[in-house]
C-alpha cells in the first residue's frame, strides 16, 4: 500500500531529481526554494511517496485561507499508470480537507495540455477564468 507522508530533509535532493525527470522544473524557478518555502509555514507542504527507499511521487499543496492549490504533482516515469498520480492528488486533497479547505485550484501549463485528461479523470474541470500574475518581489 502506498502511503504519502510529509517531505523530510533527507528527501529533498531526490524530490528535485524526480521533478527534473518529470519535466516540472524551469530555469526561473528554484525547486529548492519552492520546497523550503512550502515547508516553512503550516499552511503548505510537500507530500511524497516512497518505494524501497526511492521517492516515486510527490504533490505540493497548501491554502491561502480561502482555496487549496496543487503544484508539482509528479510520478516517476517507471511507476506511472498504476494509480500513483491519483493517490498523490488524493493525499493533497486529504491534507487540505483536514484543515477545513473545501475547494482546490490548480494550474496546468499550456504546453502540458496532455495532462488535462489526468485531472479530468480525477473529477477536475476547466474553469472559465483568466489566470493573471505578476512578480511582486525580485
Ligand atoms: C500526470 C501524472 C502525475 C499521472 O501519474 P500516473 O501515476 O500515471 O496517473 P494514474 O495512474 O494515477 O492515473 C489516474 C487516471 O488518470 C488517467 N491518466 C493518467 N495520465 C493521463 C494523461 N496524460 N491523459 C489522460 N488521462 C491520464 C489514467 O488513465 C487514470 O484513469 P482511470 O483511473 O480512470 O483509469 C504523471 O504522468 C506525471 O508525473 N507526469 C509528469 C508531470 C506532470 O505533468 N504533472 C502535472 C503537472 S500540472
Amino acid at each position: 500500500m502506498t502511503v504519502f507522508r510529509e517531505i523530510e530533509d533527507r528527501d529533498v535532493d531526490d524530490v528535485v531529481v524526480l521533478w527534473q525527470a518529470c519535466g516540472l522544473t524551469r530555469p526561473w524557478n528554484d525547486p529548492y526554494k519552492d520546497i523550503s518555502f512550502a515547508r516553512a509555514g503550516s499552511h503548505s507542504t510537500v507530500l511524497v511517496a516512497e518505494h524501497e527507499g526511492r521517492i516515486t511521487a510527490s504533490a505540493m499543496t497548501g491554502h491561502d485561507g480561502h482555496r487549496g492549490v496543487l503544484y508539482y504533482v509528479a510520478v516517476d516515469p517507471e511507476f506511472r499508470g498504476q494509480g500513483l498520480g491519483r493517490k498523490a492528488v488524493f493525499a493533497a486533497e486529504t491534507w487540505l480537507t483536514q484543515r477545513g479547505v473545501w475547494k482546490m485550484n490548480l494550474l496546468v501549463r499550456s504546453e502540458n495540455e496532455s495532462v488535462r485528461g489526468f485531472y479530468e479523470a480525477l473529477g477536475y474541470t476547466v474553469n472559465p477564468v483568466l489566470c493573471m500574475g505578476r512578480k511582486i518581489a525580485p
